[in-house]
């Protein structure tokens, strides 16, 4: 899939030394995938951990590491890789790179094209804890976050002491989403708020059981990524997942109808676009058993009364009628039958600017799947149908389509 974000951009990464090398070739590999154009400098100690080779393979370029020989005949080229890049990212970040780096040395070439470069900084530490918790580690990092570095991690783990502790370096998946989210600051979405609904909600039966569907929420993590890479603070207001949740976006933890409504009403005065993607049940048992329910003896059948849940989009309706907010106000149609029949009923009936119809009958689309096939309906009355792609696809037209609906209309950013 094409990365819109990454896809030709040039990537400086820098690896230091430590056991997170390794990890860092996957970094490397995941960039490079997504269409970025990496230069991989390492320090001396790093190649102490995994050679130069591992990320030239990755990377297809050449990984550099000595200051003084000059690949290609360029004599300066910490100049020339620092006016180049786009984005720098050191993962991982030794505890004396960092300390080179807030106090300004270039001693090697990393330090040296990072010193040259104005390009937004990723910092990814990774130490051991007690290097990492002493107060000049951390003046060291507070100084480069002043600055404007984006620091991601350390976490907490099983360091290479085997002891356990603060200073292992952050996922590479977790360090591709801050990457992303400095590339996206200038993005159309930058400085608005974006809330995504996600999941299936859950109506208790009983302590033990409840009443459910399908939904995995992975089109609103899709649809909340998307909308982070378009430069927007997100928040995933979601009921149980069944995939992991996304990198750099807010999540409010939610389980049925009711705890969904009250979450995204109180969003919503400050909301841009507001995107339900989650299956909410449109009933819930009247009266939860306070115990486990129990079957008697020779009994054939339960009957559980169920009540109409809130509908959101309708409540959200009424508020954005009273205050002008949400903006935009996409909903989504999981239909079975008359799919496009229904979802413009259910347009006009939640006053949304946007439907997105969906059905969930079409092998490889709706509930679950990593596909999804869709038809957009506006309000002003424009179809349009989407041919079968990724869920990330599908939720970046998605988004673009509700970029193009808010027009000026949106907050202003702050
Ligand atoms: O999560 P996945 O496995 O990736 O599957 C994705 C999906 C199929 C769940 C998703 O693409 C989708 O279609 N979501 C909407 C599912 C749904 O319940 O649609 P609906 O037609 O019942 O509801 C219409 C709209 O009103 C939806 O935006 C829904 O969030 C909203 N709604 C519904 C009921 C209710 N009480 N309040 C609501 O706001």
């Amino acid at each position: 899939m094409s990365d819109q974000l990454l896809s030709g951009k040039r990537v400086l990464l820098g690896v230091t030394g430590g056991i997170a090398a390794y990890k860092a070739a996957d970094l490397c590999s995941k960039l490079a995938q997504a269409g970025a154009q990496v230069d991989v400098i390492m320090t001396e100690a790093a190649t102490r951990f995994v050679g130069p080779l591992t990320f030239s393979a990755l990377s297809g370029r050449p990984a550099r590491v000595d200051m003084w020989t000059a690949p290609g005949g360029d004599p300066i080229p910490h100049v020339h890789m620092a006016a180049a890049a786009d984005l720098a990212i050191v993962a991982p970040l030794s505890a004396n790179t960092l300390a080179k780096l807030a106090l300004g040395l270039a001693d090697n070439l990393l330090t040296a094209t990072l010193l040259a470069t104005e390009a937004p900084l990723v910092l990814a530490p990774a130490m051991e804890s007690h290097m990492w918790s002493n107060p000049v580690t951390q003046a060291h990092a507070k100084t480069l976050r002043k600055r404007g570095a984006v620091q991601v991690g350390p976490g907490v783990g099983r360091l290479a002491s085997s002891a356990l502790g603060a200073g292992r370096m952050a996922e590479p998946v977790e360090i591709l989403a801050a990457a992303r989210g400095v590339l996206a600051r200038s993005g159309p979405l930058a400085g608005r708020r974006v809330v995504v609904t996600a999941g299936g909600t859950q109506e208790p039966l009983d302590p033990v059981r409840y009443i459910t569907n399908a939904s995995s929420g992975k089109m609103g993590v899709a649809l909340a990524e998307a909308a982070r890479d378009l430069g927007a603070e997100v928040t995933l207001v979601h009921a149980p997942l069944a995939v992991p949740g996304p990198y750099g976006v807010e999540r409010v933890s939610v389980r049925t109808a009711i705890e969904m409504r009250d979450a995204v009403l109180a969003l919503a005065p400050a909301t841009d676009i507001l995107i339900g993607a989650a299956a909410v049940a449109d009933f819930r048992p009247a009266d939860p058993a306070a115990q486990k329910i129990k079957k008697t003896p020779g009994q054939a059948a339960l009957t559980i009364e169920l009540v109409r849940n809130p509908d959101i989009l309708a409540e959200v309706a009424a508020l954005r009628a009273e205050i002008g907010r949400p903006a935009v106000v996409v909903g989504f149609a999981a239909e079975t039958q008359d799919l496009l029949a229904n979802a413009t009923a259910k347009l006009a009936a939640k006053r949304l600017d946007m439907i997105v119809a969906n059905d969930v009958t079409d092998p490889g689309s709706g509930f679950g799947s990593d596909t999804n096939q869709i038809t957009l309906l506006y309000a002003d009355g424009r179809v349009e149908a989407l041919p079968l792609a990724s869920k990330g696809e599908v939720a970046e037209r998605v988004l673009d389509a509700a970029v193009a609906s808010m027009g000026d209309g949106g907050l202003a950013p702050g």
